[in-house]
């Protein structure tokens, strides 16, 4: 059972937070829910704002309806991501922008837990995305939070999906209870979440002594609480990764998601790619830094590692699988001889190499009859957008052009011709 954490920090509600949690209060009564059911209908029927509005004032009285309908809104925007979960959710746009996948947390989670804790702090739990998480792979969770209308999203958002009998939601500053951790616990937990704010104002703060917590509470987190995992930007410095720490980096889609630091209790490897494909989970790893891949001519397939894998600085393990080797020492664009089935990568057909230049890739896609490319750039200034208007022509054709450099020199490859 986790001890209870007592009050700490900032824990009064500002009289925007107030506002906030007085509307929660309403929405989460028989007359908030059914609100929320004619203004999902709304949303649903394609109705705008203002008639939206319209017809919930006449329902629900003008205090409420902004209310239930900016609920039912992110509801409905949590939908792809969150699945029927987002039904019942209690949301601000603020949380709904800071909470991670679902999915995910559940990935991680279950990784967290697999050496046999039982009780988690979730530091900074903003609307309980990591705490359900927690909770349904069958931890005792402490969500903690410094904002008031965090902690009330969570009890909601536990209760709504029936986790909050393992649930508590408590009030409490992560710097404090950070600095306090000891015997490999934190408020009494033996495994940790902490997931720091990573933007103030609507801007994102790229340093991380700016996160809140900052730096220096995640390291001494991972360092007194070894069965943690600190989610952090996925630009953060390999330099910053403390030794004993594996750092990992998620991608779903072709898009970096998250990056998360393991504690070293968890620790397995050195780095590790994550790649999520199509639904399925490709993981590579190294146990030490595998150095840089090697350098060589174009060749007839150009490969772009996935963002995952060039941010993990894995590109060299994925070069000697395809029997590759960089086009540029700065560039992770990979050429081979032949095509790559791998979830690594994505693959291109070389068929014609150029030094960049305009006209003479216009004139070489006009005498091709291509008519419409799809840029692609690594270490180029060029705006891909711009320059695929920029060659348009009349041909039937299609291609793709990857503007970047090849041994130091702005080149231009004109790949996948078809038709
Ligand atoms: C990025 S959000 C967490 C998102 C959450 N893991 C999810 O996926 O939904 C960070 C949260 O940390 C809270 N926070 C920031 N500084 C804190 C501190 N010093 N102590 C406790 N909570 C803090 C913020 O209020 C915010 O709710």
């Amino acid at each position: 059972m986790p001890t209870p954490v007592g009050e700490a920090g900032p824990v009064a509600p500002d009289s925007s937070g107030t506002a906030v949690l007085e509307q929660l209060a309403w929405l989460r009564g028989p007359e908030g829910a059914a609100a929320l059911v004619l203004a999902a209908r709304l949303l649903a029927d394609g109705v705008d704002l203002l008639p939206g509005l319209d017809r919930l004032r006449a329902e629900v009285g003008a205090e409420h309806a902004g209310a239930a309908w900016e609920l039912a809104r992110l509801r409905a925007r949590a939908r792809p991501v969150f699945g029927s979960d987002a039904d019942v959710l209690f949301l601000t746009a603020d949380t709904l922008e800071q909470a991670g996948r679902p999915a995910l947390a559940a990935r991680r989670a279950t990784r967290l837990l697999a050496g046999g804790a039982d009780s988690v702090a979730d530091l900074g739990c903003a609307s309980g995305t990591d705490t359900i998480a927690l909770a349904r792979a069958g931890a005792r969770v402490l969500a903690v939070d410094v904002d008031p209308v965090a902690r009330e999203l969570t009890a909601l958002n536990a209760a709504a999906l029936g986790v909050d009998d393992d649930v508590w939601v408590v009030a409490g500053d992560a710097v404090e209870l950070v600095q306090s951790a000891r015997g490999g616990e934190v408020a009494g937990c033996g495994a940790a979440v902490l997931d720091p704010a990573r933007r103030a104002g609507g801007r994102r703060q790229l340093d991380p002594d700016r996160w809140s917590p900052p730096w220096p509470t995640v390291a001494l987190l991972l360092d007194r609480v070894p069965t943690s995992v600190v989610k952090v930007a996925p630009g953060l410095d390999h330099d910053r990764v403390p030794a004993g720490v594996e750092a990992e980096w998620v991608s779903v889609g072709g898009s970096i998601v998250e990056a998360l630091l393991w504690g070293p209790a968890v620790t397995s490897t050195w780095r590790r790619a994550t790649v999520v494909r199509g639904g399925e989970v490709h993981e590579l790893t190294a146990d030490a830094d595998p150095g840089p891949a090697p350098m060589g001519p174009v060749r007839a397939w150009l490969h772009e590692p996935d963002p995952a894998v060039i941010r993990s600085g894995l590109v060299s393990l994925v070069a000697a699988q395809l029997g590759g080797t960089l086009v540029d020492p700065t560039i992770a664009y990979l050429t081979s001889d032949a095509r790559a089935e791998s979830p690594w990568v994505s693959s291109y057909r070389v068929d014609e190499v150029l030094p960049f230049n305009l006209k003479k890739l216009k004139a070489l896609l006009r005498e091709r009859g291509i008519g419409r490319v799809t840029v692609k750039k690594r270490g180029s200034a060029i705006e891909p957008e711009t320059l695929a208007r920029q060659l348009r022509g009349g041909g039937s054709g299609t291609a793709t052009v990857v503007v970047t450099r090849v041994a130091g020199q702005p080149t231009a490859l004109l790949c996948d011709v078809s038709g």
